[in-house]
């Protein structure tokens, strides 16, 4: 019979420490590796450069329907501005629509894959054999956020940040479309009091136990 691919599923809330986890995890367990946010990111920032309004979920949608991989590739999509406007193209029901079948396609490629975002294990792939829902108290996510920024010589202020991952969140936790939330079969990893490693530790054992149970 065919293998059937293994999937990991990451989700959590902004800056929550999913992309360094899964980057690692999927590293490790030699698995292709999907940043979902990019592909929100990429929206956001096309319909901006273009003076779209962000708020027309038909347009976004069709952009998102059209979709470039390589447009993925941009240089200029990590940043906050880039992250706002993800969050606000990411409302639209017609911009997810868009977007299952790439997802899902890239997870059903053998020998599968390990994605972060926020709805993969609830909605993108609901038979994820593993689900982590990774998470961080706001101060803390807050803080990391500023430290890094510091760290490439940028000068922010923590409270501002602060602000910011707090509207971020109620954002993509109150959206109608799939909002942000823990699947019933994740396991929550918070990762306040762990640094990278201690995070990348704690979801190779999760997986290694999921492994054990299939
Ligand atoms: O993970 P990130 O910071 O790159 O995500 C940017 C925004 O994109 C986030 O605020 C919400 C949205 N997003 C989403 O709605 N669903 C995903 N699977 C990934 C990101």
């Amino acid at each position: 019979a065919p293998i059937r691919p293994f999937v990991v599923a990451i989700d959590g809330p902004a800056a929550a420490g999913k992309g360094t986890l899964a980057t690692a995890l999927a590293a490790h367990l030699g698995l292709p590796y999907l940043d979902t946010g990019l592909l929100y990111r990429t929206i956001g920032k096309i319909m901006a450069d273009r003076g779209w309004d962000l708020d027309d979920g038909e347009l976004a949608g069709q952009l998102a329907g059209a979709l470039d991989p390589e447009d993925l590739k941009r240089p200029d999509l990590r940043g906050r501005e880039a992250g706002e406007l993800a969050s606000r193209v990411a409302v639209h029901p017609q911009v997810r629509a868009a977007l299952v079948d790439f997802q899902r396609g890239f997870a059903a490629t053998p020998p599968g894959a390990v994605l972060d975002g926020r709805d993969i294990g609830t909605v993108i792939c609901p038979e994820a054999q593993v689900k982590i829902f990774v998470t961080a108290s706001a101060e803390v996510r807050a803080r990391r956020r500023t430290d890094e920024l510091a760290a490439k010589g940028r000068s922010v202020d923590y409270a501002r940040i602060l602000d910011e991952v707090r509207e971020r969140d109620a954002r993509d936790s109150s959206r109608a479309t799939a909002p942000l939330k823990a699947a019933d079969d994740a396991v929550v990893l918070d990762t306040s009091t762990l640094d990278r490693d201690g995070a990348l530790a704690a979801a190779l054992a999760i997986v290694a136990a999921k492994r054990a149970a299939v």
